[in-house]
């Protein structure tokens, strides 16, 4: 494994990531895997040097990280978890931040969040999580329940990172969770450039998802960016679109190019990969720890997406 600076917060963190949420939620979206082979993926990722864990209130996985780092000596680990965001006019929202605290701790089974988040925050929340949220998440602070306090884009919802552009204009954010990947890399103009001038640090979610990973929701992306004129037709092989990447690559897949790509993005600190399968999981964090993909295919990326700002990948 490698290890890197999270920016200001200091703390020596693995480039490579568990995400325990995303489509597999560890595999226990829709309750096909057990709590037990959830288990033994956040065992795995640790013995392959992964010490980046990231779960969430909403995940359903908190109690599964538990389990796994019992016994695991707490400042070997780096946990980040986040709170769903309350209602608007929620009478106590205040409480309700101090309540979720309280039950993540109680599920990963610690004294203390090693980065706590406000997650899923969408441009027109963000004046709420800002006023009325981030009070509370200090005091949180103050009273060494967590250590460093991030912010989660709604990248679905929210794919040029309006929030986050917004966002990270007053310096209040320790870290920040960003959607980037290859066929949406608009983050390195309108956010990475503010981290890494205010060392906020960068955890990068997204890298593969649904379209890198399943080759008829990608073709199905191209035929809609084609129609819509944003990709020229015969500029690509339809039917395989992204076949250049591993004809001029050492790649010998997708997720395999999609993760090195991030991985070498100039203000990505951490790579999560989120997945329900071992095998997944060994190839992932091999990837993250290859060379960059050449030169020329990123050349070819970039003239694809590199002006794109509203695919995710999803
Ligand atoms: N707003 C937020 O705060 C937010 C939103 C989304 C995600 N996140 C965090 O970011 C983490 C990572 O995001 P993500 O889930 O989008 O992760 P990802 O690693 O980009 O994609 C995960 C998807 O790719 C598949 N996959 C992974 N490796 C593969 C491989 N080698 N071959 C084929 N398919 C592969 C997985 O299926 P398999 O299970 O079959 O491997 C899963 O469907 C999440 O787990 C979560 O912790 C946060």
């Amino acid at each position: 494994m490698e290890y890197t600076t999270l920016g200001r917060t200091g703390l020596k963190v693995s480039v490579a990531g568990l995400g325990c949420g995303g489509p597999s939620r560890l595999g226990m979206r829709d309750n096909s895997a057990s709590q037990e082979h959830a288990v033994g993926l956040v065992r795995q990722a640790i013995d392959l040097g992964v010490n980046f864990i990231d779960t969430a209130q909403s995940y359903g996985t908190e109690e599964v990280v538990g389990r796994a780092v019992a016994g695991i000596p707490r400042d070997r680990l780096v946990i980040s978890t986040k709170k769903t965001l309350p209602a608007a006019d929620h009478p106590n929202p205040e409480n309700e931040i101090k309540k979720g605290l309280e039950q993540s701790l109680k599920l990963l089974g610690t004294d203390y969040i090693d980065i706590y988040h406000l997650h899923g925050v969408e441009p027109p929340e963000y004046d709420f999580a800002k006023e009325r949220l981030m009070p509370a998440m200090r005091r949180l602070r103050e009273q060494g329940k967590i250590r460093f306090i991030g912010v989660t884009e709604g990248f679905v919802q929210d794919p040029s990172h309006k929030m986050l552009r917004d966002g990270l204009k007053a310096d209040l954010w320790d870290v920040v969770m960003v959607g980037f990947n290859l066929l949406n890399p608009s983050a390195r103009k309108s956010v990475f450039p503010q981290t890494v001038e205010k060392q906020v640090g960068v955890l990068n979610m997204f890298a593969v998802r649904r379209a890198l990973s399943q080759p008829d929701r990608l073709k199905s992306i191209f035929r809609d960016l084609i129609r819509k004129g944003a990709v020229a037709a015969g500029s690509v092989n339809a039917g395989d679109p992204l076949d250049f990447v591993l004809r001029e690559s050492d790649t010998a897949a997708l997720p395999d190019a999609a993760y090195r790509f991030c991985r070498h993005e100039r203000g990505v600190d951490v790579v999560l990969t989120g997945t329900g399968n071992p095998a997944h999981l060994k190839a992932n964090v091999e990837s993250i720890l290859k060379p960059p993909l050449p030169e020329p295919v990123l050349r070819k990326l970039a003239d694809l997406f590199g002006n794109l700002d509203y695919l995710t990948g999803n």
